[in-house]
């Protein structure tokens, strides 16, 4: 039986503090909701045996839900409402972004836990929208981890491992990040091999590497329990100088690192699976409208995400 799409869902992106790459090794890794991921509208056509088309434009998507359509994003929609067994005919679903596609901000899985929500519709359990968006996820990036995914669907600030999954974290007080965009496009698959290639090379140097970082990650993860912003910051910075020799590192990366660095703020690393995509930086409380406008000064058009409690 095909059911009717609901009317409207939505999924939070995110930001990976600590811990990319090796939560792909059973690390544990650090990440927050970005609320304001994105919204889908499901319009009703008039003719019901009409394909579906689903278009994001931000995102410059605008593809026609057809099994012959080789486009990532149809496929990948294709999977996600199959698996809910929604309705692939007779709809028009519109997308309003707020965070750039591929840039490391888990756009795919916005869209994959707000299309198996439109699916599944807003009573689903969330294991049920999780199982229904990883079919998507497996188009977009072949083994996902889960963790784009989990934040996508839940929000809040997590700790993440593939055992144990996502374990939501209680923080009494909220603080501020600044995403900057290089707007050099990545892949995650791409960077993910490239990591898994190096590790079968040499062992001996990037398994200390992967376990390096989950030792950061748990670190990571008392600092921000206890506020501590200047622990977080060290933490952050030798992050990034361990994801760029596990070499996952873009000259363009390092160089938004340097402005947000230049602009005040305490700590700033790449953030997801590198290559390309954002870095995150972190202000000292009080100065991310400081981070923010020296960094704008400098070319860049950053993002304010607020992490904790509103
Ligand atoms: O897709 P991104 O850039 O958010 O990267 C995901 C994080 C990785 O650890 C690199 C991959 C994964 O599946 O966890």
């Amino acid at each position: 039986m095909t059911f009717a799409l609901h009317p409207h869902a939505t999924a939070a992106g995110k930001v990976i503090l600590l811990g990319e790459h090796a939560v792909v090794y059973g690390e544990p890794a650090l990440a927050a909701g970005l609320p304001e991921g994105l919204t889908l509208r499901a319009t009703p056509l008039g003719v019901t045996t009409e394909v579906a088309t689903l278009s994001i434009p931000a995102w410059e998507i605008d593809v026609q839900l057809d099994i012959e359509n080789e486009h990532p994003a149809a496929r990948a929609a294709l999977a996600v409402l199959g698996h809910c067994d929604a309705p692939l005919r007779g709809y028009r679903i519109v997308g309003d972004a707020r965070i750039p596609a591929r840039a490391g901000l888990g756009s795919s899985a916005t869209l994959t836990v707000a299309l198996a929500r439109l699916g599944l519709g807003p009573r689903a359990a969330a294991s049920a929208i999780l199982e229904a968006a990883t079919e998507g996820e497996r188009v977009f990036h072949g083994a996902p981890s889960g963790i784009d995914a989990h934040v996508a669907c839940h929000g809040g600030v997590v700790k993440f491992s593939r055992d144990l999954g996502a374990n939501r974290l209680a923080l009494e007080r909220s603080f501020d990040l600044v995403i900057v965009p290089t707007g050099v496009p990545r892949d995650t698959a791409v960077q993910v091999a490239g990591v898994r290639e190096r590790l079968a090379a040499s062992p001996e140097v990037y398994e200390p590497l992967i376990r390096a970082l989950g030792s950061t990650t748990m670190a990571g993860i008392d600092a921000v329990l206890h506020h501590d912003l200047a622990r977080l910051s060290t933490l952050m910075n030798s992050a990034h100088d361990m994801l760029n020799a596990l070499g996952v590192g873009h000259p363009q990366l390092d160089e938004a690192r340097r402005d947000a660095l230049e602009a005040g703020a305490l700590a700033a690393k790449l953030t997801g699976a590198g290559g390309g995509g954002c870095v995150v930086a972190l202000p000292a409380s009080g100065a991310v409208d400081a981070v923010m406008g020296g960094l704008t000064e400098r070319g860049h058009a950053p993002l304010i995400a607020r992490i904790g409690p509103p």
